[in-house]
């Protein structure tokens, strides 16, 4: 059902020192920040030949991963994304299963424009996931 991996984003505690190792250390093509206060982040994309990573910095008051870098100071993997083709299908097919879907269940427009989910990572391996339509 899971098709590509769209991408694996990092929580960082210093958005600058991040993309510039990104971009010196390891030699790959880094965005610049783009704000996304809808999602209370600011993204920095790295884009590698066949995925990307997104870096991650808690935008405004309620960001989602002000709590994860409260427990990881130093950062750390936050999530997965893979693609489906059929984000209320892959839903349906993973609540019958017993996974929890996060949130209220329906899918959201997120960081790409595109719809998307959250899996609860006690369901995954300890990872939490998410799902975009691709
Ligand atoms: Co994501």
């Amino acid at each position: 059902m899971i098709g590509r991996l769209n991408h694996v984003a990092i929580a960082v505690p210093d958005l600058e020192k991040a993309a510039s190792m990104y971009r010196s250390t390891l030699g790959a093509k880094v965005s610049d920040p783009v704000p996304e206060p809808g999602h209370g982040v600011t993204v920095v994309f790295v884009e590698l030949p066949n995925t990307k990573i997104e870096l991650l910095h808690p935008l405004g008051e309620a960001s989602p991963i002000q709590a994860f870098l409260d427990k990881n100071p130093s950062g750390g993997m936050h999530h997965l994304c893979y693609e489906v083709d059929d984000i209320l299908a892959a839903r349906d097919k993973l609540k019958g299963e017993g996974a929890r879907v996060l949130g209220n269940g329906e899918p959201k427009v997120g960081a790409h424009g595109k719809p998307v989910l959250f899996l609860h990572p006690k369901d995954f391996c300890g990872t939490l996931v998410e799902l975009e339509q691709a």
